[in-house]
């Protein structure tokens, strides 16, 4: 079956660092600018009528990184909050995926009231993966299975795909149909894992901050010449 646009697309925004280091400029640097092409393509993705766009920012392995990049990228993720609270484009529902629990109760509060305040928006729905693993997402969401079959009147012989996938952080969203990764690398990085099985994948050589609205079109001509055969026969 060939498909034209996809409904759901996830970035993994790789090749800050590297953007940096080639301007003899500090890594924070060019995490800076790739949350200005975060701003760029996530608008440009909104207008082309994409109803569903997953950013990676910061993964459950993030931690690991010196302190003071860490820090970094959670005054941008802080400040781009306060920039979203104060100006709610009124066609984007705005979520965030992974465990909320590690941050301070003034992030999490932001996080939460943005998630609640843009709620009833439904032309575009925007995620922000946070603190975001695959196989954290997928333990989490099996530990809420074992619960409900405890608690609740579920049997696990109830328990199929589809309901599996409503446990996750991205019970909201349909499958990713186009997972996009500009830095040269390829890999999935423990991103959407389950999300992801049945989804086209770009790679890009382009760091993330240099990626443009034109390479997300070439990333999306790509998928329209896809033949998407989900396990069946051409
Ligand atoms: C990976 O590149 C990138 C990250 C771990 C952070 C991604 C965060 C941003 C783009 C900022 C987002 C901002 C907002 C407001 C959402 P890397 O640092 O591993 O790059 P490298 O592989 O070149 O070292």
């Amino acid at each position: 079956m060939k498909s034209n646009k996809p409904v759901h697309i996830a970035f993994i925004m790789d090749g800050n660092g590297r953007w940096a280091k080639k301007r003899n400029l500090p890594r924070n640097a060019g995490h800076k600018k790739g949350g200005d092409t975060f701003r760029e393509i996530a608008k440009y993705a909104r207008d082309s009528g994409i109803k569903y766009i997953t950013f990676f920012a910061f993964s459950t392995e993030n931690w690991k990184r010196p302190k003071d990049e860490v820090d970094a990228l959670m005054k941008l993720f802080s400040e781009y909050l306060d920039e979203a609270s104060k100006q709610v484009d009124e066609k984007s529902r705005l979520i965030f995926l992974g465990d909320k629990d590690v941050f301070g109760d003034d992030m999490k509060a932001k996080m939460t009231g943005l998630e609640q305040k843009s709620k009833q928006y439904d032309a575009c729905t925007l995620a922000l993966a946070i603190n975001y693993g695959g196989r954290a997402d997928i333990v989490r969401a099996a530990r809420r299975a074992g619960k409900l079959c405890r608690d609740k009147d579920i049997r696990p012989e109830d328990i199929d795909e589809n309901f599996f996938s409503g446990l996750l952080y991205t019970s909201a969203m349909p499958d990713v149909d186009l997972l996009i990764r500009p830095g040269g690398e390829r890999r999935i990085s423990n991103f959407l894992l389950w999300q992801s099985a049945y989804a086209e994948i770009y790679f890009s050589d382009k760091l993330w901050p240099d990626f443009t609205p034109h390479d997300l079109d070439e990333a999306i001509e790509y998928f329209g010449n896809r033949d998407r055969r989900f396990g069946n026969t051409a």
